[in-house]
């Protein structure tokens, strides 16, 4: 079993982190999983301060669910996916989700340390690069710094390359990606 086996490659991987709160619920966001060799079973991710590290720190797990769809990413983003969204619970795996993945993760700094120690692929996906996705990802990275920063002229700044973004994913995206940035714009008006 290697990373590359769930779609793993080398560089950050965008992927939907699922950890248990405390209260036995279950937490997603968008977290990037930094391959250095997907051929191992080793990788890492830098965690901020958030609920994720929170759950990683207690309970030393973070499922990973590797999905292609841009609405899933935004709404994971500023809120946890309630029930209905998931596929299984047991292990967490979302509705459409190409695989899961069960890391062991320690915290070290701010990065945890990730081993990975079962997983699954559940689907394959023949698929062309989309620049709509991808700006959805972009803007995404963008507004989830947006919503924690006081400095004005900050976000001013990133407002100003979500927007930029919006016209490609206008322009490039379909229904999905066009849904994300309606959740996109909300947060930042
Ligand atoms: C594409 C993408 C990648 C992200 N990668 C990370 C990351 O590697 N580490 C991190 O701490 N936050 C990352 N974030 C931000 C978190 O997803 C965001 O702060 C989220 O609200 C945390 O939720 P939580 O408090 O429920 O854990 C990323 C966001 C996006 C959109």
């Amino acid at each position: 079993m290697k990373l590359a086996d769930f779609g793993f490659i080398e560089g950050i991987n965008e992927i939907i982190a699922v950890t248990r709160n405390e209260d036995g619920s279950l937490n997603t966001a968008p977290i990037g999983i930094i391959v250095e060799d997907c051929n191992s079973t080793l990788a890492r991710a830098r965690l901020f301060r958030s609920h994720t590290r929170e759950n990683v720190k207690r309970d030393k797990v973070m499922y990973a669910n590797v999905i292609w769809d841009a609405e899933i990413f935004a709404l994971a983003s500023f809120q946890d996916l309630e029930q209905d969204y998931f596929e299984s619970l047991e292990p967490p795996v979302l509705k459409n989700a190409l695989s899961w993945c069960k890391f062991r993760a320690m915290l070290r700094g701010a990065y945890a340390d990730l081993e990975l120690v079962d997983g699954k692929v559940l689907r394959k996906d023949v698929r062309a690069v989309n620049r709509g996705f991808n700006a959805v990802i972009e803007a995404l990275v963008h507004a989830t710094r947006y919503v924690i920063l006081k400095d004005e002229n900050k976000k001013r700044e990133l407002k100003e390359r979500i927007l930029y973004y919006y016209e490609i994913a206008k322009k490039c995206g379909r229904d999905k990606e066009k849904k994300a940035f309606e959740i996109i714009l909300e947060k930042i008006h």
